[in-house]
Parts: structure tokens; sequence; C-alpha cells
């Protein structure tokens, strides 16, 4: 008997040796443990132990018994440890690893404008509005004193909808709908997109623009000069000068095109300002009398002045940017090249 139960101890010991997952073990523990198994046997073997030696025998055969479970329970223990950490292993996160770089967009160039001319411009007590930009013919003309057969129209080559709509062709539709609705002191921005049927190289069949106008008591050209040095010195640089030359605008008297000294040259003349050392911005004006008159206002009593400018053409100016179409062709290889 104790030859058989040291030999099963052995054959244990060794089968333990060769068990590397827990099927194995358990396919060990049924070949001892089991019902059929070697200690089982011994246990029902003991009938044919003479009775004196049976509680010797008995003690032995719960001994081994004891002995086998508690090595079966030791190794499944280490195996479900071993297996937890393999598996932990195998799923490991490093979180050390650098990130995929998931591509971050940046600003376009002419939001970039949008807002930096909305910071000056409210900096100075503008407020914001914007207007539609499907627009009756009589806010994006009659209004601004351009009557039907007016040659003024020709400048703007309008994009007629039908009936009296049209896209509107310049923010300065919007000085009509602020002026029917709101009484002097006036002092707002309308930014927007516009429309004209034009396409090259500097003009684009849809572009932005950017309209400002004042209307108050005593409000002159001097104010519009002044407003206009403050913009084009913080748009640009410090040393920045406005030049004002004579114009025509049916919506404004006396009318003005604005000029900025070369931002690129200083004035000295170069291949930006095509050696004239100036850059023509925009138009602007005194408020024509007769717009005030279509939108109630006195003229006697208030004056006011009105500048747009296209937000395309200063983001051009500003960031050097010759061909206007690389402006709307959303190639990521130029808009990458924008902070924001
Ligand atoms: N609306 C004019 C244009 O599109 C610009 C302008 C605005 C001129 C306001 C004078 C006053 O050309």
């Amino acid at each position: 008997m104790k030859e058989k139960i040291e030999s099963i101890r052995r054959a244990i010991g060794e089968g333990m040796l060769q068990v590397h997952d827990r099927k194995q073990l358990f396919e060990l523990k049924m070949q001892f443990l089991g019902k059929t198994g070697e200690i089982s046997a011994l246990s029902k073997g003991m009938r044919d132990i003479p009775p004196e030696q049976r509680p010797e025998a008995g003690k032995l055969v719960g001994e081994i018994r004891t002995w086998a479970e508690e090595q079966f329970a030791a190794r499944e223990e280490q195996l479900k440890t071993e297996e937890l950490s393999a598996r932990y292993a195998s799923e490991r996160v490093d979180v050390t690893m650098p990130a995929r770089f998931a591509g971050t967009g940046s600003v376009h160039p002419v939001s970039l404008v949008r807002q930096e001319l909305i910071d000056i411009f409210a900096g100075m007590g503008f407020d914001i509005y914007e207007g539609p930009e499907i627009e009756q013919d009589y806010y994006n003309f009659q209004a601004l004193n351009i009557p039907a057969d007016h040659p003024a129209r020709d400048m703007q080559d309008t994009f007629f909808i039908g009936g009296e709509y049209l896209l509107r062709s310049q923010t300065s539709s919007g000085q009509i709908r602020v002026m029917e609705n709101k009484k002097p002191p006036i002092k707002v921005l309308s930014p927007g997109r516009v429309y004209r049927s034009d396409s090259d190289a500097t003009h684009s069949p849809m572009f932005h623009q950017m309209e400002g106008l004042v209307v108050d008591r005593g409000i002159t050209l001097n104010d519009l000069k002044g407003c206009l040095d403050e913009f084009a010195r913080r748009m640009f640089d410090e040393g920045t000068k406005t030049r004002l030359r004579p114009s025509y605008f049916p919506f404004t008297e006396p009318s003005v095109e604005v000029d900025l000294s070369c931002c690129n040259c200083g004035g000295k003349g170069c291949r930006v300002c095509k050696g004239t050392g100036w850059i023509e911005v925009l138009g602007a004006g005194v408020v024509n009398r007769r717009v005030l008159e279509n939108c109630g206002i006195d003229p006697d009593e208030y004056t006011g002045f009105a500048f747009g400018m296209g937000l395309e053409r200063i983001a051009m100016i500003k960031y050097g940017i010759t061909d206007i179409r690389l402006l709307f062709e959303g190639d990521v290889r130029f808009l990458r090249q924008f902070k924001g």
C-alpha cells in the first residue's frame, strides 16, 4: 500500500511538470481524483484489506487525497495567474506611444481677415448687421440712388433671379436695411457674401465684402479718413498711410477710392503696388442725401459716411496672394499655410 501511494505521489509530481494549461491540469486531476481515478481506486480497494490494517491504510489514503487536492488547487491558482498576466501582456496599451496625428484644420484666410476686421471696427464701437444674400432690386439698387436705367448698374454684373429678386452685388444693400429700422446715431459693420458675373485671376463670381456705415450729426469726410487711418494701421502696420482719390458711387457724394501705402515696399514702389507705392483697397464716401431721404432720415440734420471693401482683396494684399482662385479651390496645401 505504502509503495502504491508513493508511486502515485511521484506520478502526480511528474505529471504536474507536463501540465501547461488548465485543461491539461483537469485531465491529470481526473486521472487520480476522478471517479475512476487511481486514488479513488485505492479507496475502493479498502475492502480487500484485512480489517486490522484498515485504519492505518485509510489514514494513508486520506493523506494522499488531501495532498493531491492541495497540489491541484495550488497549480490551478498558479495557472490562472499566469493566464491572466499573459492576457494583460497581449492586450497592453502603450500610453507613452506617440499618438497618431489627427489633422486639425486651419482657419480660412478670408475668415481670418473677416474676424480681424470685426475686431478692429468693433473696437471703434461698430455693431454687426448681416443682411440677406437674395435681395430685392430696391435695396441693392433703387434705394441706393441707382434707378432702373442708371449706367452705374453696369459696374456690377448682377445675377438676376426673377421678378425683383437678385443675388446682392454689394453689401451696401445692408445700409438701407439698417437705416430703415434704426434712427441715428448709427454705426454698423455689415460683412457678407456678394455675387457678380465676373471671373478671372482677381475676380470671383462670389466674394465677400464688408460694409461700414456711420450716420450722426456732423459726420464729415474727415471722420471717414480718421476711421480708415485707424483701420489701415491696425490691419497692416503702424506706418500705413491712406490716400483718398475722387471717385463716383451713386450712393455717396463726394465719393472716394481709398489707397493704402504699399505694405510690401512701404511706398517706394514694387511689384505688388505696380511701382506706384499705393494699393487700392476700398470705395467710400459721404452718404448721398438722397439715400438718407429714402430711409426717412433728414439730411439737413444728419450726415454720414460709408465704405465697402472686398475681403478677398484685403487677404490677397495682406498675405501676398496673387490669384483669387486659390481662395476658393480648397487646396489644403495652400490653406495649411494660414494659422488659426
Ligand atoms: N458698394 C461699393 C462697391 O461694391 C463700395 C462702396 C461702399 C462705395 C460704400 C461707397 C460706399 O463697389
